[in-house]
């Protein structure tokens, strides 16, 4: 997983590798600062050595200001190694997504999808950017101050040894509780994401159902929780605190005895045992070494805040498009319109219960008209999103054009065939914008044209700004009717040899219906067009209408022929004919 992370540095591989150098050089200075204060102190000032003094303290400004630029260039380094690394990962997840079929996007949530794209990415920048100096830092800051302070005194150095095994059972027993709570935390977060993305999608359902106040119940309670967690979390790592403060103290006391009886002892004579100079260096060391060793502790913590997000931008990642074009002589050229569906047989996933299309055996010629008619949920969409393959067949095959649709170059199949999908939607941008999604090079006459057909030019030119009105995202400035339209006439703009309309005209009056379908009939005649209409006389007068009943073809045939013979027609078109009487 990380391995696959790490992909992501790329380009950044040179910051990357220089912040923890230059963390190297900054932990360097910081180790050799109280090792020059020492002999500053030692054969400088005890000694009346002015020269000496003058020195070392030129020493000194050095290596603050060489600690002082590895430290700024680290940071500089790390931030830059973050930022990109956070920018190449988002780049890699949003362009895998783009790959991503029908069927992968049914496994992931719209929430859960922009949650790994936006706050999981920043969190990972955060731990990357710290990562590459702290896990550095601390080790280096532990192993270069603890071989410094037993150069200075082997004998004193044991009170770390003493110090260090309480330190670590603390963090021992701690860490685990924290890592617990944080994992627990960050699982609570999803779900706060997705109440606030779904609340904030369907706000108008919410105010129309006046579901605010238990909207409001749901939010503060998951809210509440993460409050909760993240308290205990904190009060664990607040306990670290003391007992830190307890070892660094009890260490000074202990060095301080120690270390003063050496220094009466020996005279304070830096030939014979310790000098007042170096006791002080050891006092800087004991707070190096300890607080290296709760930065170590951090740097667990934070790797256990970032395992969550880390795995879930991985599953992102990793999560494999199961629709491509063919990888060898995919076919470049759909030939015509017609459709053949042999012994089709469909499932959603292999762990679906039910098959949503059984045995369908289906033969539609170029050019035809076919209405297909079913009650809700007997499978008609899903019937329909095989043709563009959206969903590849679990049993038998689609074929456009006498060629399997899995043998099409995907892209060439989709131009061929124009869905205007039941829940359709329309992006921010112009008219204009929206229906060159269509096709980007189609000049103004051809939009409208397009519009004509779609009956959907009278009521743009009846907008202030005509085909330049602006659509706010989601369409949610068009009537239901109009954006159906415009969704009929982005998809024309492709010129397709099959069209396909799910359900396309259901908001839009019968007159503007019967209208739209004469356009088509007189205007794209050498176009296969496949109606999936709730209203009898939406299919009417097509070529063909297919019944489905529960994912099966019950009846094929014209209105003719199905009043007669299909008991199912007959009973839907004398109840519509009735509901019409009246
Ligand atoms: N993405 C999906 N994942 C799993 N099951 C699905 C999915 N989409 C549809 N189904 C199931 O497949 C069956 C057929 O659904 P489909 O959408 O094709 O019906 P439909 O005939 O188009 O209905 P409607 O008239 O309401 O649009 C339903 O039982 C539905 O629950
Ligand atoms: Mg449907």
């Amino acid at each position: 997983m990380i391995r696959r992370l790490a992909r992501c540095i790329r380009e950044y591989k040179w910051p990357a590798v220089l912040s923890p150098l230059c963390m190297i050089g900054e932990v360097a200075m910081e180790v050799t600062i109280p090792l020059v204060m020492a002999d500053l102190y030692d054969y400088g000032i005890v000694m009346s050595n002015m020269e000496y003094v003058v020195q070392k303290a030129i020493l000194l400004v050095i290596c603050a200001l060489a600690s002082l630029a590895f430290g700024s260039a680290s940071a500089f380094f790390a931030a830059k190694a973050a930022t990109g690394f956070a920018k190449n990962l988002r780049h890699d997840m949003y362009h895998h997504v783009q790959s991503f079929s029908f069927s992968n996007i049914d496994k992931f949530s719209t929430a859960s999808i922009v949650t790994r794209l936006t706050s999981d990415v920043a969190n990972l920048q955060m731990t990357f950017q710290m990562m590459i100096r702290m896990a550095i830092r601390s080790p280096m800051m532990l192993i270069l101050a603890m071989i410094s302070a037993m150069g200075i005194n082997v004998r004193l150095s044991l009170v770390f040894c003493a110090a260090l095994p309480i330190l670590i059972f603390a963090l021992v027993m701690l860490v685990p509780f924290v890592f617990k709570i944080f994992d627990r935390v960050f699982k609570t977060y999803d779900k706060l994401n997705t109440v606030v993305q779904e609340n904030v999608h369907g706000i108008r359902v919410v105010k129309s159902f006046v579901r605010e106040e238990k909207e409001t119940e749901k939010f503060t309670g998951i809210s509440g929780s993460i409050y909760k967690d993240f308290c205990t979390a904190e009060r664990i790592m607040a306990l670290n605190s003391p007992i830190m403060q307890f070892c660094v103290y009890g260490c000074m006391l202990a060095i301080s005895w120690f270390g003063a009886n050496m220094v009466i002892a020996s005279g304070n004579d830096p030939a014979l045992g310790l000098t007042t100079g170096q006791l002080s260096s050891m006092f800087t060391y004991t707070t190096q070494i300890l607080s290296s060793l709760m930065m170590f502790s951090m740097v667990f913590v934070m790797l256990t805040m970032s395992r969550a997000p880390m795995k879930r931008c991985f599953e992102l990642l990793s999560e494999e498009p199961n629709l491509v074009s063919p990888a060898q002589d995919a076919v470049m050229q759909v030939s015509d319109g017609s459709i053949d569906f042999e012994h089709v047989s469909f499932r959603y996933s292999a762990s679906a219960k039910h098959r949503a299309l059984k045995e369908v055996e289906l033969h539609i010629p170029s050019g035809a008209t076919v209405g297909i008619l079913g009650g809700t949920g007997s499978s008609k969409t899903t019937l329909v999103q095989l043709i563009p393959r959206l969903y590849d067949v679990t049993e038998g095959c689609v074929k456009v054009g006498g060629v399997d649709v899995r043998n099409y170059d995907l892209e060439v199949l989709r131009d061929q065939v124009a869905m205007v999908l039941q829940k359709n939607v329309l992006f921010s941008g112009t008219i204009k914008e929206n229906l060159r999604w269509g096709n980007p090079n189609a000049t103004d006459e051809e939009l409208e044209r397009a519009c004509r057909l779609a009956c959907a030019h009278d009521f743009i030119t009846g907008f202030p700004d005509g085909y330049d009105t602006h659509i706010e995202q989601g369409g949610t400035n068009v009537s239901g009717g109009q954006k159906q339209r415009l969704c009929i006439a982005r998809a024309l703009l492709k010129k397709p040899k099959i069209l396909i309309l799910d359900d396309s005209t259901s908001a839009v009056d019968t007159r503007t219906d019967a209208m739209i379908r004469q356009a088509f009939r007189e205007e794209i005649p050498g176009t296969t067009k496949l109606i999936i209409a709730q209203r009898v006389a939406s299919v009417q007068d097509a070529d063909m209408i297919v019944i489905l009943d529960n994912g099966m073809v019950a009846d094929v045939g014209t209105h003719e022929d199905l009043l007669q013979s299909s008991a199912i027609y007959k009973e839907v078109y004398d109840s519509q004919q009735k509901g019409g009487d009246r």
